[in-house]
């Protein structure tokens, strides 16, 4: 069994910690470090959280030092290196702020792991943080930022949790769009958060929220608009009509499959070619997400199956052999059939549907 120690716990680095452990398998953490003195009150996977002084003193005859850090790594590998006389080939950085350094990249493996003296390794390590940047979306860091749940991890009160993740998706999608005049409509605003997000990645955009909490008319500001209703009645459509046509439409409200699937071809119109309806937490069931907003409408069939239904028209041709594929569709309402010829592209990601218009 060969040994690590750890240091540095803030936020992001706690749920490193955990993935070190899950690579790391057959390596035990003796001790676990930080400076800061309010993180020395907890413990970390069963080891309590040391400052320095104690905890690399513990340290001294591990095989690997994991500094999880989001911009000391540098002074912190010097310390441990000159105050507390560390061999440097057995310091290991893991930059931690950036949120791909969760999904832990693969230099950083067990298996690659290479021991070597602590200017290479911070030149190795800048690398590394450099190719994650390049990987990730900004989106999904400015979702953080913001504390919306639609970024892969949400910054709670003492640590970190698991959030849907899906912004890097998004961000490959809505790209070449962040500096165009967009106007950007979204379907249930909670605490304001994902409003503010799209505000600073769309940088040029109008953003529209729509929430059936009053509370939520609060959350304007100089290009955010909100308007106060359910996002499946005609008059908060009729109001969402009036600011033209929308590059994206999220739909983040009662998560209802059956209010999702009335908004979507209510809304469907509104979208601009091109335009990219996403439709949320499709996991929530007929019922949706909130107790104190029941859907207006109950479907029993899941918004994912929806969707999947109206995918099958990009199985056909529009132009080959119509007559023998008529069939297939004729059933349909005239506004999903209307819907299905315009559909350019359905991406479904864990969790959300991905529309894109023709
Ligand atoms: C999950 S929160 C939205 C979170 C926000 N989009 C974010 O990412 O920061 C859902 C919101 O939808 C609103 N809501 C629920 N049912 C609704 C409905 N039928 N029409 C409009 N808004 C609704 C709730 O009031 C709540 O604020």
């Amino acid at each position: 069994m060969r040994k690590i120690a750890i240091w540095g716990i803030a936020d992001i680095g706690q749920l490193v910690i955990k993935q070190i452990k899950g690579y790391f398998k057959e390596w035990e953490i003796v001790s676990v470090i930080d400076n800061n003195p309010d993180a020395q009150k907890i413990e970390i996977l069963g080891c309590p959280v040391e400052p320095p002084e104690s905890g690399l003193d513990v340290a001294k005859g591990v095989d690997l030092l994991i500094i999880c850090s989001s911009n000391y790594y540098e002074e912190i590998g010097t310390e441990a290196v000159q105050k507390y006389n560390f061999p440097e080939e057995r310091i290991l950085f893991v930059k931690t702020s950036w949120p791909s350094g969760l999904q832990m990249h693969p230099a950083i493996r067990q298996e690659n792991i290479r021991f070597m003296p602590l200017s290479e390794n911070l030149e190795y390590i800048k690398n590394v943080i450099e190719e994650l940047k390049a990987s990730e979306g900004i989106l999904n860091s400015i979702g953080i930022k913001y504390g919306t749940d639609k970024a892969s991890i949400m910054i709670v009160e003492n640590g970190i949790r698991l959030t849907h993740d899906y912004l890097r998706h998004y961000d490959r999608l809505f790209q070449n769009a962040r500096n165009e005049k967009k106007t950007i409509c979204e379907l249930g605003c909670g605490n304001g958060a994902s409003l503010k997000m799209w505000k600073e990645y769309f940088t040029q955009a109008d953003i529209i929220g729509v929430d059936i909490n009053p509370r939520a008319k609060g959350f304007e500001e100089e290009r955010i608009e909100v308007i106060c209703g359910n996002s499946t009645d005609e008059a908060t459509i009729s109001q969402l009509r009036d600011k033209g046509q929308f590059y994206a439409i999220i739909d983040d409200a009662s998560h209802a499959w059956g209010d999702m699937r009335v908004s979507f071809e209510k809304l469907w119109d509104l979208l601009e070619s091109g335009g990219i309806y996403i439709l949320e937490d499709c996991f929530c069931g007929s019922q949706g997400a909130f107790a104190q907003y029941p859907p207006v409408v109950y479907d029993s069939q899941s918004i994912f199956d929806y969707v999947l239904s109206r995918a099958k028209i990009l199985n056909f041709c529009k132009d080959w052999n119509p007559e023998y594929n008529h069939y297939h569709f004729n059933h349909l309402p005239d506004k999903v059939k209307q819907i299905e010829r315009e559909l350019d592209c359905i991406t479904l990601i864990y969790g959300a549907c991905i529309i894109q218009k023709r």
